[in-house]
């Protein structure tokens, strides 16, 4: 065990109890789809900061991986939640509150004309690619190397680049997964300009080409150029695409 991982199994004797214990009984903890190099519990959050079922306090760089944009347990929408708690938990058909919040989120989102409520990233990428697929009349989705896009069968998908990094080979994270469906995947290499050509030669198979612009296994800040010119691409290919990537602004990085 490296020192780091010793410091880590001192400072978090609880979590370790809760893994061993966990492990019998959840099944994402032997066939979890998100790796951890470590696993830790965290019991409370609250802005930037988590703490862990030992009361170590750790700052969330990721943010919830990615969708707490105002912080951890920010006061304006724990209100609502206990407001709206005290309403309705459940109520199985549609509430009127959910084309209020639809109208705010298309006109604080440059590239959403409709809105789809999902309950997970798994569902979003699901339907996105359903979408994608019925519009088009075409079947194949094309994924970055790296990029997470949940769990289901057509983006549960691990890149191979020891033949080729820059046409990378691809198989499912697990077992279950049809070969037909992994059939219908093409790998593109992430930040590798070859991924232009290829999108351009198979544009006519493809329904999508999907990508998390920053991926949260791979933070970084030099992908707004390679994220800019994917967006031409993928338009002069005659793909529908969002406006979601800021134009340039003169800043570099
Ligand atoms: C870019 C992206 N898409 C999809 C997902 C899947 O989301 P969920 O875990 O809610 O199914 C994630 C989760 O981290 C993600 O980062």
């Amino acid at each position: 065990m490296s020192d780091v991982y010793e410091e880590l199994a001192q400072m978090t004797p609880n979590s370790q109890k809760i893994y061993a214990r966990n492990a019998k009984i959840l099944a994402q903890e032997v066939v979890g789809t998100i790796w951890m190099p470590y696993s830790f519990y965290a019991t409370e959050a609250k802005g930037s900061r988590m703490k862990d079922a030992d009361g170590n306090e750790y700052i969330d760089l990721t943010m919830g991986f990615g969708p707490l944009i105002l912080g951890h347990n920010p006061d304006c929408t724990v209100q609502v939640a206990r407001e709206t708690a005290d309403k309705a938990l459940l109520l199985g058909i549609p509430n009127p509150y959910q084309g209020e919040l639809a109208e705010l989120l298309v006109e604080a989102s440059p590239c959403a004309e409709q809105v789809m409520f999902c309950s997970t990233g798994t569902e979003a990428t699901m339907y996105a690619i359903r979408i994608a697929r019925a519009a088009t009349g075409r079947s194949k989705i094309a994924l970055f190397d790296g990029s997470y896009h949940g769990a289901h069968d057509y983006v549960i998908m691990e890149g191979d680049l020891t033949n080729n990094p820059s046409e990378p080979d691809h198989h499912p994270q697990g077992k279950g997964v049809p070969e037909e469906t992994t059939n219908q995947i093409m790998f593109l290499p992430y930040r590798d300009e070859h991924a232009f050509e290829m999108i351009k030669q198979h544009k006519d198979e493809l329904a999508c080409v999907i990508i998390e612009p920053v991926q949260s296994s791979n933070p970084r800040l030099d992908v707004g150029d390679f994220l800019r010119e994917l967006k031409e691409v993928c338009a002069a290919c005659g793909f529908h695409v969002s406006s979601g990537v800021p134009e340039r602004t003169g800043r570099t990085r």
